[in-house]
């Protein structure tokens, strides 16, 4: 009839063992099966040739899918666009290039002192964006790339982008080669992201520190040390004398931004919203305001960071996305600050407010102008007093319910005397998900409630809390990252460092938020050696679960010759990271 069937969690798969070991394949539930979508090295753009491991150069890298894909989605063409579902047979598939693996992309590097300058070039050709026309025979079989697609584009580490909002032009934004402070050359260390109701994709710009060498540059206001811009970089410097910040002091301030770009459109020049503030985004994910408004919520993934949301100006107009691209160029910006009410209730939960940063354009930190205040965000929310969290991770509304969920990885330098009701665990070895519900339901509100609905860990440890559900009946997981939602609101979650003694191999699960199985947290797949499971997508249609695999074979000692990994498995004997589909048998 119409292919394989649709994947209607929660109690429609049965839920996989942890990897018994730390194991080489990719291992999905009974029923299921899955197939490399693309892959790094796949060529993308017109004339680019096929991957050659022991030939890369930075001509083909810079035609070819990018390395490390961390958020991933795929929009089916079609009525629809964004997610209220389609049968469609063509889309178009998005995802990050977050950082690379030189000691496994090359042979005989072990770390960024050994890279030639050409490697440098193809290093730097593989961040950044991949946008990729996809097609398949019929809803329910696989999706396949199309080397030859209109879309098909690669966004790398040269690539022009424009800054917009509130701090564009600003003298802190500008540079030698940019007097102008409005065009920037590239994005970096994309992590997650989201898809807007307009159908662009927004991707957060995460740990862009690491590419700056910081050797002999003044930081009198310890603007660079708030950031981490600290240390000798990743030896780009050689190849690009901007990433040395004592030369080309403005240029890490033009890193740090969420990014919109319109996978349609492949001759856009993508943008970058100075009004979204500046921080280690980890993503932003858009939800409509009861008033139209774009409400979008994100994260600042560090120990100690926080969590904001931005609201627009203007309001979402329905079908013109000319003017919707404009939304996230003006508006508000606040920073949250989480009250609890105490344990005597059992839950960690509570009430919260948004602390306003930016509201009507004016500045509400003392002192600072609207453009500092944009360009600094982290050293300015530290003066207006929100919660220090447990790395904010994918921040994320879900759809059906219209609530917030926060993923907060990890933080193992919280000690005893610093931790709170949202952040209660001393340390927080393997993370919780928070569930806020805005006033009224409405995204746009400047206070809601919260509730702790995952303390993540192994079921048996008395620490660990699945929303209530019975705790013999879940699997264990640890270091929630990336969030994703399916069409009945259902909480997807991928792990980025699961313990060895948590199942050794990172995975994909899917928790329930309503109804009977509220809390019933399953593990619907774990990734390869050394890798970390991203994505996650459940394509509009719910019959395919997306997933990047980033950076499969990354384990201490591994190199070319010795590759721990050898995902996916195509016969060229190198760990490749990519996107992959797991489609009902
Ligand atoms: Fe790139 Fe916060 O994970
Ligand atoms: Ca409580
Ligand atoms: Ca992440
Ligand atoms: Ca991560």
């Amino acid at each position: 009839s119409r292919g394989p069937g649709r994947i209607k969690p929660p109690s429609d798969f049965e839920a996989i063992a942890p990897a018994p070991a730390a194991t080489d394949e990719l291992i999905v539930p009974t029923g299921f099966e899955w197939a490399p979508l693309i892959s790094w090295g796949d060529p993308v753009t017109k004339g680019a040739p096929a991957f050659d491991f022991d030939n890369q150069t930075p001509e083909a890298q810079r035609g070819q899918a990018g390395y490390n894909a961390d958020f991933a989605a795929l929009l089916i063409d079609g009525r629809g666009r964004g997610g209220q579902g389609s049968q469609g047979r063509r889309g178009v598939l998005v995802f990050n290039n977050e950082y690379t693996n030189d000691e496994l992309m090359f042979r005989g590097v072990t770390g960024s002192a050994d890279l030639t300058d050409t490697q440098l070039e193809i290093v730097q050709a593989a961040h950044g964006m991949t946008i990729v026309d996809v097609r398949r025979q019929r809803p329910g079989t696989p999706w396949e790339y199309n080397r030859r697609g209109r879309r098909n584009r690669r966004l790398h580490a040269h690539t022009e982008f424009a800054l917009d909002g509130p701090a564009a032009g600003n003298a802190a934004l500008r540079t030698s080669a940019d007097r102008s402070g409005r065009t920037v050359l590239g994005t970096l260390n994309n992590c997650a992201g989201g898809v807007t109701p307009w159908g662009t994709v927004l991707s957060g710009e995460e740990n862009f520190n690491q590419y700056f060498d910081a050797t002999d540059a003044p930081d009198p206001d310890k603007r660079l040390a708030r950031y981490g811009i600290t240390s000798a970089g990743r030896g780009w410097e050689r190849v690009d004398r901007r990433f040395k910040v004592a030369e080309e002091p403005n240029e890490v301030n033009r890193f740090g931004w969420v990014v919109e770009v319109d996978p349609d459109d492949p001759s856009s020049t993508p943008v970058k919203h100075t009004a979204m503030g500046r921080f280690k985004h980890e993503g932003a994910n858009v939800r409509l305001a009861d008033d139209g408004r774009a409400v979008a919520y994100m994260g600042d993934d560090e120990r100690f960071d926080y969590i904001y949301k931005f609201v627009s100006k203007r309001r979402h107009r329905p079908g013109n996305r000319r003017h919707n691209m404009k939304l996230l160029s003006e508006g508000d910006l606040y920073v949250a600050k989480f009250n609890g009410d105490g344990a005597a209730d059992g839950d960690y939960d509570g009430t919260g407010e948004w602390l306003p940063l930016v509201v009507d354009g004016r500045s509400h930190v003392p002192g600072w102008p609207v453009a500092d205040v944009l360009i600094w965000t982290r050293q300015a929310a530290d003066l207006v007093g929100p919660t220090k969290m447990d790395r904010p991770e994918d921040v994320e509304p879900n759809p059906v319910n219209g609530r917030v969920y926060a993923a907060l990885t990890n933080n193992t330098s919280r000690k005893p005397g610093q931790q709170d009701e949202a952040n209660p665990r001393t340390p927080n070895k393997h993370g919780h998900v928070l569930e806020l519900t805005e006033r009224r339901n409405d995204a746009a509100a400047v206070s809601f409630t919260w509730k702790i609905v995952l303390l993540a860990g192994d079921p048996g440890d008395p620490s660990t809390f699945f929303n209530g559900y019975d705790k013999s009946e879940v699997s264990p997981i640890s270091c929630p990252d990336n969030v994703a939602f399916d069409k009945q609101g259902n909480l997807w979650i991928s792990t980025d460092g699961q313990p060895g003694t948590l199942g050794n191999c990172d995975a994909l699960y899917m928790m329930p938020l309503e109804g009977p199985e509220k809390g019933r947290l399953q593990q619907f797949l774990s990734v390869p050696v050394g890798a970390e499971c991203c994505g996650p997508w459940i394509t509009a249609d719910e019959r395919t679960v997306l997933i990047a695999v980033q950076h499969p074979g990354e384990v201490s000692g591994a190199s070319p010759e010795n590759p721990v990994s050898r995902f996916p498995y195509l016969g060229d004997g190198q760990p490749r990271p990519g996107v992959v589909q797991v489609h009902r048998r």
